[in-house]
């Protein structure tokens, strides 16, 4: 899988470990950055991620700040991203299964290491089911605003 990855300053050296996990499982990725500690804004590296997977220049995107609420958010304000706030493992498990979504996000304040893996590990090892699901996701777009 071909990745884009992105974050925020709350992010950063999450980042990091998320693309050295990446590179470890065999996913060729870009880091979109930020590439310091410098504090930034999480809509612009949400919006960077999520514009070159809808515009299919990545399979999937990830993307983390201090709650992941932010990232997802922005993420989401793009058309054909269906960006998932993953709590917990399970949840990004589902994410994928049920929601088809294209970009994961999580926090990067209130997990550790080992659950973040965990999310990517469930992640990367479930597919989309189809079915009832796609009628639901094709309920979604276009929005109605
Ligand atoms: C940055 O302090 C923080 O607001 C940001 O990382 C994120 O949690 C926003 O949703």
């Amino acid at each position: 899988m071909n990745i884009a990855v992105g974050s925020d300053h709350a992010g950063y050296e999450m980042k990091k470990n998320v693309l050295s996990w990446l590179e470890h499982h065999g996913h060729t990725f870009e880091d979109m950055g930020p590439y310091s500690e410098d504090s930034v804004d999480y809509p612009d590296y949400a919006h960077k991620v999520a514009e070159a997977v809808a515009r299919g220049r990545f399979d999937q995107g990830i993307l983390m700040c201090g709650t992941g609420i932010g990232v997802s958010i922005a993420a989401n304000k793009v058309r054909g991203v269906r960006a998932a706030l993953a709590c917990r493992p399970e949840f990004a498990a589902l994410a994928r299964q049920h929601n088809d979504a294209n970009v994961l996000c999580f926090s990067a304040r209130f997990n550790d290491l080992a659950t973040v893996e965990q999310i990517l590990e469930s992640w990367f090892s479930s597919g989309f089911e189809g079915g009832r699901h796609q009628r639901r996701i094709d309920k979604i777009e276009p929005c109605c605003c």
